[in-house]
């Protein structure tokens, strides 16, 4: 039985509650106890094996007067984890594609520069990023479901700086060649590439919601592509390979 990381107090409980303790690496429980903690329990394969199994412990004498069986517990490793500012370190590590998130239209245009617009599936087409749960766009994109990522390149410093020094709304599209796309988002016209998405799933996972969106739209440009490496961004040179 995998035991997961609790207080020695707190594990005695849970095994009186479904049976004893048999020696510090082992518990005894009935068959029908085992039977309730499975996933697997009424599939006819698993009830074969798990009968069978029973069986053979009642003929090698194993099970106890009360008809119990000894199971084995196994403890899983505490859920450590590292600090945020070791986790900003690695991620600080890691080179990524900066991109202007945006939705609504006319004065209700909000927008957030993300550098987590990661692609998802082709088929059907389908990106994600993740959006902080206090993110000012959240209302906004949940309410509408739509989003259009931009991606951006050299041209769009001051697109860049503008979304990340002005208060959330229109104030952040006061510079870059943004208009209303087909779908009701704002599209920067010289992103590297924009892609108008409906939102079809969101999850949140700690911080932040994953928010996934199919593609209704793309256009691409031929800017100059930048990356956010080191709390800096970066230019691209291409790699020698030969
Ligand atoms: C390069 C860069 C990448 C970022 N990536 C994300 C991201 O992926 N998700 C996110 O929620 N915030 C991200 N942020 C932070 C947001 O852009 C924003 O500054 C912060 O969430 C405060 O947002 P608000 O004023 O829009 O509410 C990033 C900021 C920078 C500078």
């Amino acid at each position: 039985m995998l035991v997961d990381p609790q207080s020695p107090a707190r594990l005695e409980q849970a095994i009186a509650r479904i049976g004893s303790r048999d020696g510090a690496g082992h518990v005894r429980l009935s068959p029908s106890v085992l039977r309730f903690l499975s996933d697997h329990a009424g599939a006819a394969e698993w009830e074969a094996d798990f009968n069978a199994m029973i069986g053979y412990a009642a003929s090698k004498g194993w099970l106890d007067d009360q008809g119990r069986v000894r199971a084995h517990l196994t403890f899983r490793e505490a859920d450590e984890v590292v600090s945020e500012s070791d986790f900003k370190s690695a991620m600080r590590a890691l080179p990524a594609g900066i991109s202007a998130v945006t939705c609504g239209s006319g004065d209700e245009m909000v927008g957030m520069i993300v550098s987590s617009l990661t692609s998802i599936s082709a088929d059907p087409p389908m990106v994600g990023f993740f959006a902080h749960q206090n993110s000012s766009i959240r209302a906004k994109l949940l309410e509408s479901g739509r989003f259009a990522a931009n991606v951006l390149g050299e041209e769009h410093h001051d697109v860049i700086s503008t979304f990340l020094s002005a208060p959330q709304g229109l104030a952040r599209f006061a510079n870059g060649s943004w208009a209303e796309g087909d779908h009701q988002v704002p599209v920067l016209t010289d992103a590297l590439a924009s892609m108008e998405c409906d939102i079809v799933c969101t999850h949140p996972l700690g911080t932040h919601d994953l928010i996934v969106g199919k593609i209704r739209k793309t256009a691409c440009s031929s800017a100059n592509p930048v990356v956010h490496f080191n709390a800096a961004t970066h230019s691209l040179v291409p790699v020698q390979t030969h």
